[in-house]
Protein backbone atom coordinates (compact mmCIF):
# COMPACT_ATOMS: atom_id res chain seq x y z
CA UNK A 1 0.00 0.00 0.00
CA UNK A 2 1.62 3.36 -1.14
CA UNK A 3 2.15 5.89 1.63
CA UNK A 4 0.39 8.64 1.74
CA UNK A 5 2.51 12.18 2.51
CA UNK A 6 1.24 15.72 3.79
CA UNK A 7 2.82 19.01 3.91
CA UNK A 8 3.93 19.94 6.91
CA UNK A 9 6.17 23.11 6.27
CA UNK A 10 6.25 25.87 4.30
CA UNK A 11 8.39 28.60 3.82
CA UNK A 12 8.98 31.67 1.02
CA UNK A 13 11.73 33.92 1.11
CA UNK A 14 11.34 37.41 -1.64
CA UNK A 15 14.59 39.84 -1.88
CA UNK A 16 13.97 42.98 0.09
CA UNK A 17 14.24 45.28 -2.95
CA UNK A 18 11.14 46.38 -4.65
CA UNK A 19 11.09 47.76 -8.05
CA UNK A 20 7.96 49.46 -8.99
CA UNK A 21 6.47 49.84 -12.80
CA UNK A 22 7.32 53.61 -12.45
CA UNK A 23 10.95 53.08 -11.44
CA UNK A 24 11.00 51.12 -15.08
CA UNK A 25 9.46 54.10 -16.73
CA UNK A 26 13.26 55.96 -15.86
CA UNK A 27 15.05 53.41 -18.41
CA UNK A 28 12.17 51.69 -20.92
CA UNK A 29 10.11 52.86 -23.27
CA UNK A 30 6.99 51.67 -21.01
CA UNK A 31 4.50 52.74 -18.87
CA UNK A 32 3.01 52.03 -15.12
CA UNK A 33 -0.31 51.86 -16.70
CA UNK A 34 0.68 49.82 -19.80
CA UNK A 35 2.17 47.26 -17.42
CA UNK A 36 -0.83 46.81 -15.04
CA UNK A 37 -3.68 47.23 -17.72
CA UNK A 38 -1.66 44.54 -19.35
CA UNK A 39 -0.47 42.22 -16.79
CA UNK A 40 -2.13 43.02 -13.41
CA UNK A 41 1.95 43.91 -12.13
CA UNK A 42 2.47 46.60 -10.05
CA UNK A 43 6.02 45.69 -8.98
CA UNK A 44 8.43 42.77 -8.33
CA UNK A 45 11.32 41.84 -5.83
CA UNK A 46 14.83 41.99 -7.71
CA UNK A 47 17.89 39.83 -5.89
CA UNK A 48 20.89 41.98 -4.78
CA UNK A 49 24.22 41.07 -5.96
CA UNK A 50 25.66 38.63 -3.69
CA UNK A 51 22.44 37.01 -3.89
CA UNK A 52 21.67 33.82 -5.79
CA UNK A 53 19.15 31.20 -6.68
CA UNK A 54 20.31 28.74 -3.64
CA UNK A 55 20.68 31.37 -1.30
CA UNK A 56 17.26 32.36 -1.90
CA UNK A 57 16.25 28.92 -1.80
CA UNK A 58 18.03 28.02 1.42
CA UNK A 59 16.04 31.01 2.88
CA UNK A 60 12.67 29.58 2.04
CA UNK A 61 14.00 26.10 2.83
CA UNK A 62 15.12 26.94 6.25
CA UNK A 63 12.12 28.61 7.06
CA UNK A 64 9.74 25.34 5.95
CA UNK A 65 11.68 23.53 8.08
CA UNK A 66 11.65 25.80 11.19
CA UNK A 67 7.57 25.86 10.85
CA UNK A 68 7.26 22.15 10.56
CA UNK A 69 9.64 21.78 13.83
CA UNK A 70 11.85 19.80 11.56
CA UNK A 71 16.07 19.30 11.83
CA UNK A 72 17.72 19.60 8.74
CA UNK A 73 19.32 16.23 8.76
CA UNK A 74 16.11 14.30 9.12
CA UNK A 75 15.81 15.24 5.14
CA UNK A 76 16.18 12.58 2.60
CA UNK A 77 16.20 14.09 -0.28
CA UNK A 78 16.22 17.80 -1.66
CA UNK A 79 14.88 18.97 -4.71
CA UNK A 80 15.01 22.23 -6.01
CA UNK A 81 13.27 23.47 -9.07
CA UNK A 82 14.69 26.11 -11.14
CA UNK A 83 15.96 27.42 -14.59
CA UNK A 84 18.23 29.75 -13.30
CA UNK A 85 20.86 27.77 -11.28
CA UNK A 86 23.91 29.61 -10.29
CA UNK A 87 25.95 27.11 -11.86
CA UNK A 88 25.45 23.99 -14.16
CA UNK A 89 27.63 22.08 -12.02
CA UNK A 90 26.75 21.78 -8.64
CA UNK A 91 23.40 21.26 -8.70
CA UNK A 92 21.54 23.97 -6.67
CA UNK A 93 20.05 21.56 -4.90
CA UNK A 94 23.50 20.40 -3.50
CA UNK A 95 24.43 23.85 -2.63
CA UNK A 96 21.45 23.72 -0.72
CA UNK A 97 22.06 20.88 0.97
CA UNK A 98 24.75 22.24 2.49
CA UNK A 99 24.08 25.29 3.41
CA UNK A 100 21.30 23.56 5.51
CA UNK A 101 23.46 21.19 6.83
CA UNK A 102 21.14 18.85 5.21
CA UNK A 103 24.01 15.55 5.70
CA UNK A 104 21.97 12.15 4.82
CA UNK A 105 19.44 14.44 1.82
CA UNK A 106 20.21 12.96 -1.69
CA UNK A 107 19.86 16.63 -3.96
CA UNK A 108 19.16 17.09 -7.63
CA UNK A 109 17.96 19.65 -9.48
CA UNK A 110 14.79 19.79 -11.73
CA UNK A 111 13.76 22.17 -15.06
CA UNK A 112 10.62 22.15 -15.98
CA UNK A 113 10.88 26.25 -16.59
CA UNK A 114 7.73 28.37 -14.89
CA UNK A 115 5.69 24.54 -14.82
CA UNK A 116 8.84 23.17 -12.10
CA UNK A 117 7.06 22.98 -8.82
CA UNK A 118 4.37 21.05 -10.02
CA UNK A 119 6.93 18.55 -11.29
CA UNK A 120 9.02 18.95 -8.30
CA UNK A 121 5.71 18.26 -6.08
CA UNK A 122 4.33 15.34 -7.94
CA UNK A 123 7.84 13.36 -8.45
CA UNK A 124 8.88 14.23 -4.67
CA UNK A 125 5.41 12.36 -4.15
CA UNK A 126 6.54 8.95 -5.97
CA UNK A 127 9.38 8.81 -3.46
CA UNK A 128 7.20 8.60 -0.72
CA UNK A 129 4.29 7.18 -2.34
CA UNK A 130 7.00 4.25 -3.35
CA UNK A 131 8.43 3.81 0.77
CA UNK A 132 12.03 5.44 -0.54
CA UNK A 133 12.01 8.64 1.33
CA UNK A 134 10.09 10.48 4.39
CA UNK A 135 10.81 13.83 4.19
CA UNK A 136 11.55 15.53 0.91
CA UNK A 137 12.16 19.62 0.61
CA UNK A 138 10.52 21.21 -2.49
CA UNK A 139 11.79 24.11 -3.43
CA UNK A 140 11.13 26.75 -6.22
CA UNK A 141 13.62 29.24 -6.83
CA UNK A 142 14.29 31.92 -9.65
CA UNK A 143 16.76 34.90 -10.80
CA UNK A 144 15.41 35.84 -13.49
CA UNK A 145 16.76 39.31 -13.54
CA UNK A 146 20.08 37.50 -14.35
CA UNK A 147 18.81 36.16 -17.54
CA UNK A 148 16.53 39.49 -18.75
CA UNK A 149 17.72 41.64 -21.12
CA UNK A 150 16.64 45.00 -19.24
CA UNK A 151 16.30 47.10 -22.64
CA UNK A 152 14.03 44.73 -23.84
CA UNK A 153 10.25 46.08 -22.68
CA UNK A 154 8.47 43.38 -23.56
CA UNK A 155 10.37 40.54 -21.51
CA UNK A 156 12.03 42.47 -18.55
CA UNK A 157 8.47 43.96 -17.07
CA UNK A 158 7.26 40.65 -16.72
CA UNK A 159 9.77 38.53 -13.72
CA UNK A 160 10.71 38.87 -10.58
CA UNK A 161 13.18 36.65 -8.32
CA UNK A 162 12.26 34.41 -5.49
CA UNK A 163 11.85 31.74 -3.78
CA UNK A 164 9.20 29.31 -2.02
CA UNK A 165 9.43 25.59 -0.64
CA UNK A 166 7.63 22.81 1.25
CA UNK A 167 8.23 20.08 3.48
CA UNK A 168 6.45 17.33 2.55
CA UNK A 169 6.56 14.45 4.98
CA UNK A 170 5.38 10.82 4.68
CA UNK A 171 2.13 10.00 6.72
CA UNK A 172 -0.35 7.11 7.36
CA UNK A 173 -4.00 8.56 6.61
CA UNK A 174 -5.29 10.31 3.39
CA UNK A 175 -3.04 11.05 0.33
CA UNK A 176 -2.58 14.80 0.23
CA UNK A 177 -1.93 14.45 -3.65
CA UNK A 178 -5.44 13.08 -4.98
CA UNK A 179 -3.48 13.60 -9.12
CA UNK A 180 -1.52 15.06 -11.38
CA UNK A 181 -1.21 15.79 -14.79
CA UNK A 182 2.76 16.99 -16.50
CA UNK A 183 2.55 17.32 -20.18
CA UNK A 184 5.58 18.99 -22.60
CA UNK A 185 5.08 19.93 -26.39
CA UNK A 186 9.36 20.56 -27.77
CA UNK A 187 7.65 21.31 -30.91
CA UNK A 188 7.19 24.63 -30.05
CA UNK A 189 9.90 25.52 -27.64
CA UNK A 190 11.11 28.43 -29.44
CA UNK A 191 7.97 30.64 -28.12
CA UNK A 192 10.13 30.87 -24.74
CA UNK A 193 13.77 30.13 -24.61
CA UNK A 194 16.88 31.30 -23.13
CA UNK A 195 20.16 29.93 -24.74
CA UNK A 196 22.85 28.05 -22.07
CA UNK A 197 26.51 28.43 -22.31
CA UNK A 198 27.20 25.05 -23.54
CA UNK A 199 25.21 25.46 -26.55
CA UNK A 200 27.38 29.44 -27.40
CA UNK A 201 26.56 29.89 -30.94
CA UNK A 202 23.64 32.47 -30.08
CA UNK A 203 24.49 33.33 -27.14
CA UNK A 204 27.64 34.10 -28.23
CA UNK A 205 25.55 37.02 -30.53
CA UNK A 206 23.01 38.01 -27.96
CA UNK A 207 23.59 37.06 -24.52
CA UNK A 208 21.78 34.54 -22.42
CA UNK A 209 18.43 36.35 -22.25
CA UNK A 210 15.36 35.12 -22.50
CA UNK A 211 13.44 35.37 -26.06
CA UNK A 212 9.51 35.07 -25.64
CA UNK A 213 6.46 35.19 -28.40
CA UNK A 214 3.84 36.85 -25.85
CA UNK A 215 1.10 36.66 -27.67
CA UNK A 216 1.41 33.36 -28.58
CA UNK A 217 2.86 32.66 -24.76
CA UNK A 218 -0.57 34.01 -23.89
CA UNK A 219 -2.61 31.21 -25.90
CA UNK A 220 -0.79 28.53 -25.21
CA UNK A 221 -1.28 29.46 -21.52
CA UNK A 222 -4.95 30.30 -21.19
CA UNK A 223 -5.04 26.89 -22.77
CA UNK A 224 -2.43 24.42 -21.17
CA UNK A 225 -4.33 25.91 -18.21
CA UNK A 226 -7.84 24.57 -19.05
CA UNK A 227 -6.86 21.20 -20.35
CA UNK A 228 -4.29 20.38 -17.39
CA UNK A 229 -7.38 21.62 -15.11
CA UNK A 230 -10.03 20.01 -16.23
CA UNK A 231 -7.98 16.51 -16.69
CA UNK A 232 -6.54 16.66 -13.36
CA UNK A 233 -9.41 17.35 -11.36
CA UNK A 234 -11.45 14.37 -13.62
CA UNK A 235 -8.25 12.03 -12.55
CA UNK A 236 -8.93 13.09 -8.98
CA UNK A 237 -12.63 11.97 -9.50
CA UNK A 238 -14.13 15.53 -8.46
CA UNK A 239 -15.53 18.92 -9.87
CA UNK A 240 -14.27 21.93 -10.69
CA UNK A 241 -16.98 23.23 -8.38
CA UNK A 242 -14.90 21.18 -5.75
CA UNK A 243 -12.01 22.99 -6.25
CA UNK A 244 -11.82 25.65 -2.84
CA UNK A 245 -8.86 27.17 -4.23
CA UNK A 246 -6.50 27.47 -7.46
CA UNK A 247 -2.92 28.18 -7.25
CA UNK A 248 -2.45 29.18 -10.66
CA UNK A 249 1.36 29.87 -11.96
CA UNK A 250 1.76 34.10 -11.36
CA UNK A 251 2.69 35.34 -14.93
CA UNK A 252 -0.29 37.82 -15.79
CA UNK A 253 -3.67 38.27 -14.29
CA UNK A 254 -5.62 38.45 -17.66
CA UNK A 255 -4.36 34.44 -17.76
CA UNK A 256 -5.63 33.84 -14.80
CA UNK A 257 -8.73 36.07 -15.44
CA UNK A 258 -9.47 33.88 -19.25
CA UNK A 259 -8.59 30.34 -17.58
CA UNK A 260 -11.30 31.45 -14.79
CA UNK A 261 -14.00 32.34 -17.07
CA UNK A 262 -13.37 29.51 -19.45
CA UNK A 263 -13.51 26.87 -16.91
CA UNK A 264 -16.07 28.55 -15.09
CA UNK A 265 -14.54 28.93 -11.78
CA UNK A 266 -15.41 32.38 -9.95
CA UNK A 267 -11.91 34.46 -10.09
CA UNK A 268 -12.79 34.90 -6.43
CA UNK A 269 -11.21 31.42 -6.21
CA UNK A 270 -8.13 32.63 -8.00
CA UNK A 271 -5.16 33.02 -5.46
CA UNK A 272 -3.20 36.27 -7.41
CA UNK A 273 -0.10 37.99 -5.82
CA UNK A 274 1.27 38.78 -9.25
CA UNK A 275 0.80 42.76 -8.58
CA UNK A 276 3.73 42.17 -6.23
CA UNK A 277 5.83 40.11 -7.53
CA UNK A 278 5.59 39.85 -11.31
CA UNK A 279 6.51 36.28 -12.72
CA UNK A 280 9.15 34.51 -10.23
CA UNK A 281 8.58 31.44 -12.35
CA UNK A 282 8.66 28.17 -10.93
CA UNK A 283 9.12 30.13 -7.68
CA UNK A 284 5.41 31.31 -7.85
CA UNK A 285 3.03 28.37 -7.23
CA UNK A 286 5.25 27.88 -3.52
CA UNK A 287 5.06 31.40 -2.44
CA UNK A 288 1.27 31.79 -3.67
CA UNK A 289 0.61 28.39 -1.59
CA UNK A 290 2.66 29.83 1.52
CA UNK A 291 1.02 33.15 1.38
CA UNK A 292 -2.81 31.46 0.56
CA UNK A 293 -1.73 29.78 3.90
CA UNK A 294 -0.41 32.78 5.93
CA UNK A 295 -4.20 34.59 4.60
CA UNK A 296 -6.00 31.46 6.20
CA UNK A 297 -7.27 30.86 2.91
CA UNK A 298 -6.77 26.91 3.30
CA UNK A 299 -8.27 24.45 5.24
CA UNK A 300 -8.38 21.34 6.46
CA UNK A 301 -9.76 18.90 3.97
CA UNK A 302 -9.69 21.96 0.99
CA UNK A 303 -9.26 20.66 -2.61
CA UNK A 304 -6.32 22.59 -4.32
CA UNK A 305 -5.83 22.68 -7.86
CA UNK A 306 -2.05 23.99 -8.69
CA UNK A 307 -1.53 24.83 -12.10
CA UNK A 308 1.74 25.90 -14.10
CA UNK A 309 2.58 26.66 -18.06
CA UNK A 310 5.81 27.78 -19.02
CA UNK A 311 9.04 27.18 -21.45
CA UNK A 312 9.26 23.72 -22.65
CA UNK A 313 6.57 24.19 -23.68
CA UNK A 314 5.93 22.60 -20.33
CA UNK A 315 2.26 22.36 -18.45
CA UNK A 316 1.21 20.89 -14.95
CA UNK A 317 -1.65 20.34 -12.55
CA UNK A 318 -1.89 18.67 -9.76
CA UNK A 319 -5.33 18.42 -6.77
CA UNK A 320 -3.83 18.53 -3.51
CA UNK A 321 -6.55 17.47 -0.76
CA UNK A 322 -5.30 20.02 2.33
N1 LIG B 1 5.30 48.90 -22.56
C1 LIG B 1 4.65 49.51 -23.55
N2 LIG B 1 4.37 48.91 -24.70
C2 LIG B 1 4.76 47.64 -24.86
C3 LIG B 1 5.44 46.95 -23.85
C4 LIG B 1 5.71 47.63 -22.67
N3 LIG B 1 6.36 47.07 -21.63
N4 LIG B 1 5.71 45.69 -24.28
C5 LIG B 1 5.20 45.59 -25.52
N5 LIG B 1 4.64 46.76 -25.87
C6 LIG B 1 3.96 47.12 -27.11
C7 LIG B 1 4.32 46.22 -28.26
O1 LIG B 1 5.50 46.69 -28.86
C8 LIG B 1 3.11 46.38 -29.16
O2 LIG B 1 3.26 47.55 -29.89
P1 LIG B 1 2.79 47.60 -31.43
O3 LIG B 1 1.32 47.26 -31.42
O4 LIG B 1 3.09 49.01 -31.80
O5 LIG B 1 3.61 46.59 -32.12
C9 LIG B 1 1.97 46.62 -28.20
O6 LIG B 1 2.57 46.95 -26.94
C10 LIG B 1 1.03 45.44 -28.02
O7 LIG B 1 1.79 44.27 -27.86
P2 LIG B 1 1.08 42.89 -27.64
O8 LIG B 1 2.15 41.85 -27.66
O9 LIG B 1 -0.08 42.74 -28.57
O10 LIG B 1 0.48 43.10 -26.17
P3 LIG B 1 -0.32 42.07 -25.32
O11 LIG B 1 -1.60 42.67 -24.92
O12 LIG B 1 -0.32 40.71 -25.95
O13 LIG B 1 0.58 41.97 -24.01
C11 LIG B 1 2.20 40.57 -23.00
C12 LIG B 1 1.92 41.57 -24.12
C13 LIG B 1 3.66 40.14 -23.12
C14 LIG B 1 1.98 41.26 -21.67
C15 LIG B 1 1.24 39.35 -23.14
O14 LIG B 1 1.26 38.88 -24.46
C16 LIG B 1 1.60 38.24 -22.21
O15 LIG B 1 1.51 38.36 -21.01
N6 LIG B 1 1.96 37.05 -22.76
C17 LIG B 1 2.33 35.93 -21.93
C18 LIG B 1 3.74 36.10 -21.43
C19 LIG B 1 4.07 35.17 -20.31
O16 LIG B 1 3.31 35.01 -19.38
N7 LIG B 1 5.26 34.56 -20.37
C20 LIG B 1 5.74 33.68 -19.37
C21 LIG B 1 4.99 32.41 -19.39
S1 LIG B 1 5.52 31.36 -18.10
Amino acid sequence: MPKAARVTGWGKYLPSRVVTNHELEDTLDTTDEWIRTRTGIKERRLAASHETTSSMATMAASQALASAGMEPQDLDLVLVATCTPEHLLPASASVVQNALGARRAAAFDLNAACSGFVYALATAYQFIAAGNFENILVVGSEIYSRILNWKDRSTSILFGDGAGAVLLQAQDGEPGLLSFILGSDGSRANLLYVPGPAGATEAGRNGFYLSMKGAEVFKFAVKAMCQASRKAVEAANLSLSDIELVIPHQANYRISQAAAHSLGIPLERFFSNVERYGNTSSASIPIALCEALEEGRVRPGDHLLMVGFGGGLSWGALVWKW
